[in-house]
């Protein structure tokens, strides 16, 4: 049962799209009580809180405070509040289990036992909101309830499945084809190379730079031909430029978000001086939305929204204020040690400035609405432009799209990867964490840039990650400029890291399967131990295991120098040892073990009664990229006992389906 209450005027998000909530639902407000602040729920010891999709610390968010509010930070440390995603879904499980949700875009805290332990309190900025509770039998069917509240979930094309490989940036045609020829000389799979900024001129917009990537078009085939598909990144500023057609059509049409005057607000990031498209506008979207013909006419099918919390590096606001500092103290002659750091502190404040997003003014549509009341929408809007002008660019075939900043509603246009982490073992199983709350609030097409994105990346953690990175959705390895270089082929004995891609290709039909089981039915396709065990006291304890579908479950190593790591079996299970050509399997019974875990091989476990269907790695590099509707049975083989049946779902992987559309196999 869902109940709805609602606080003052909210501004409509999109992010309940069958609103079968009951609107006198005031009496549901009974768990919390009003306080002056928000809304206080008294927890018991034993409660646990989860969810709120993209944010830092543990599984169980019980403990610490999160901020919903999408900020660009690269540095996720623990003492970080705030991410790229804003997503307001917790449950509450413990004496009462019950599902939250905060259908408002502006800034709200979810104080979660951390200024009073028995607390939980969440704290809008702007009261103006839907307060959604929502009862049912159990965790798992709150989430389902929640997920139906809010829509059907993206699916990308199949091939998007594959092992992805970004950098910031291959600066050219010839550097692409170095990283292509590098993976097929040592024979690792590949489907993907991304485009950072640098294809682009002068970091415009839907440009290609001509001297970087001439021909481009050619180069799109050249790439199709080697079943490579290219990804390039989309920013969500506009380069202030006359001539520049988005530019000058923007101002025109007056597209663009606006200043307190009404002027067209001016920001900076990777052009210099830019505009930012009013996605909140119905006509701005899709005019945006539309801009993206300029690389589906050339043969492109997939793209990632970038920027878009939005990011500021400055404003001549700020800039101004620093200047005055400076004029002012310039006349005092010399500059002191503390005048120099106070210097540095207005340099630092500069970016993603707060006065800044409060200067900024939508056009929602013919009202007027303050950007920082609405600030958790603009990337969700951004990604929402992209997916509703690629599907009338590409009718009836699937892009693949994916977006760093999100509110919950995105979900249903495209996923999103975790933003910019760094090459640190902690960092493994953040990613790991992420992935149930994720998964609760609708993002399903979701990974992290595995490698680490920020600092230099070592053969050991790049192998460990991709071991987690074979089991998520997005399998992209991605570093940013001045690191170490990334790509697998760069590193001794490339043998190791072909074994372990390999198996993502070998599980392609059961995570393919999984992650549309997902989609079509509301499930959560990664879940912490907790929600499937849940009287069991070691399995709700357990924050670096995870179960997948119905049948696995993965325990990656995230520590330097391991031969292997404990982990916790919830019920007896079959230890799979993969590799590319095959694998081992060993029965263990429930309970602790010490298990070896070698660096070339993907080690996972399947419930005992369980069974799942693997290929080899060919047939899996075939089924990624191919347009085949169905498996051949032959092709297929199973791991784990074959007692009970598997549903497997699959569909032509690259079409616009509705659920009708999937073929569901008993086997
Ligand atoms: C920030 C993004 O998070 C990162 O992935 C990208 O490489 C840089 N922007 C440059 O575009």
């Amino acid at each position: 049962m869902i109940s709805k209450i609602r606080y003052g005027n909210p501004v409509p998000t999109g992010a309940v799209v069958n609103g079968t909530a009951d609107e006198n639902g005031k009496g549901q407000l009974r768990y919390f009580e009003k306080t002056e602040q928000g809304f206080r729920y008294r927890m018991e010891k034993k409660d646990a809180v989860y969810g709120l999709g993209e944010a830092n610390r543990g599984i169980n968010k019980r403990g610490y405070q999160y901020i919903s509010y999408c900020t660009d930070d690269p540095n996720h440390t623990e003492e970080k509040l705030s991410l790229y995603g804003a997503h307001n879904f917790i449950v509450i499980d413990g004496a009462c289990t019950f599902g939250v949700f905060i259908d408002n875009p502006g800034r709200v805290t979810f104080d979660i036992g951390y200024e009073r332990t028995d607390e939980l309190n969440i704290i809008p900025e702007y009261e103006d909101l839907d307060f959604y509770i929502i009862e049912g039998e159990g965790i798992k069917d709150i989430v389902r309830q929640f997920r139906i509240l809010i829509g059907q979930s993206y699916i990308p094309p199949r091939w998007a499945f594959g092992y992805q490989q970004c950098r910031w940036s291959y600066m050219d045609a010839d550097a692409v084809r170095e990283v292509v020829d590098g993976y097929e000389n040592c024979g690792i799979p590949l489907t993907a190379v991304y485009l950072d900024i640098d294809y682009m001129e002068s970091y415009k917009d839907f440009t290609i730079s001509d001297e970087r990537f001439p021909d481009f078009g050619n180069f799109v085939k050249e790439m199709k031909a080697k079943n490579i598909h290219l990804v390039p990144i989309i920013d969500a500023g506009v380069k202030i430029e006359d001539g520049y057609d988005v530019y000058e059509e923007g101002t025109a049409k007056g597209y663009f978000v606006k200043d307190r005057e009404g002027k067209d607000y001016v920001t900076a990031v990777w052009p210099g001086l830019t505009h930012f498209p009013d996605f909140l506008n119905t006509e701005a979207r899709r005019w945006f939305g539309l801009k993206y013909q300029a690389l589906t006419d050339k043969g492109i099918d997939g793209f990632w929204n970038d920027m878009n919390e939005p990011a500021i590096f400055y404003t001549e606001r700020g800039i101004d204020e620093v200047r005055e500092f400076l004029k002012a103290e310039a006349g005092t002659g010399d500059i002191s040690t503390d005048q120099l750091m106070e210097l540095k502190w207005k340099l630092n404040e500069l970016a993603n400035n707060d006065t800044d997003y409060k200067a900024m003014y939508h056009n929602m549509d013919g009202q007027t609405v303050n950007h920082d009341r609405v600030h958790n929408l603009y990337g969700y809007n951004m990604t929402k432009a992209a997916a509703e002008g690629l599907a009338e660019l590409r009718p009836g075939e699937r892009t693949l799209l994916f977006s760093r900043s999100s509110y919950i509603g995105m979900h249903r246009y495209g996923g999103i990867w975790m933003g910019d982490n760094q090459a640190w073992w902690s960092h493994i199983l953040l990613n790991l964490k992420m992935l149930p709350s994720l998964n609760m609030c609708g993002f399903l097409y979701t990974g992290a840039d595995i490698g680490g994105f920020g600092s230099n990346t070592t053969r050991e953690l790049l192998l460990r990650w991709l071991a987690l990175g074979v089991f998520t959705p997005l399998m992209r390895n991605h570093a940013a400029l001045g690191t170490r270089l990334q790509e697998c082929f760069r590193f001794e004995h490339t043998e190791d890291f072909k074994s372990v891609i390999s198996c993502r290709y070998r599980l392609l039909p059961y995570l393919y399967s999984e992650y549309l089981k997902s989609v079509y039915e509301n499930e959560m396709m990664f879940r912490p131990l907790a929600f499937d065990y849940r009287e069991d006291e070691i399995a709700v304890n357990v924050e670096d295991q995870l179960m997948l579908g119905n049948e696995v479950m993965i325990a990656p190593v995230y520590t330097q120098n391991a031969t292997g790591r404990y982990v916790y079996l919830p019920e007896n299970m079959t230890m799979i040892i993969m590799h590319e050509n095959g694998e081992e399997e060993k029965e263990l019974e429930k309970g602790i073990h010490f298990v070896e875990m070698p660096l070339n091989r993907v080690v996972f476990f399947v419930k005992a009664d369980a069974k799942i269907p693997v290929v080899g790695t060919d047939y899996g590099r075939s089924i990624c990229n191919g347009t085949m509707e169905d498996i051949a049975v032959s092709r297929i083989s199973w791991l784990g006992k074959q007692d009970k049946g598997y549903r497997m779902y699959m569909d032509t992987g690259h079409s616009d389906n509705k659920k009708d559309d999937v073929l569901i196999t008993e086997f």
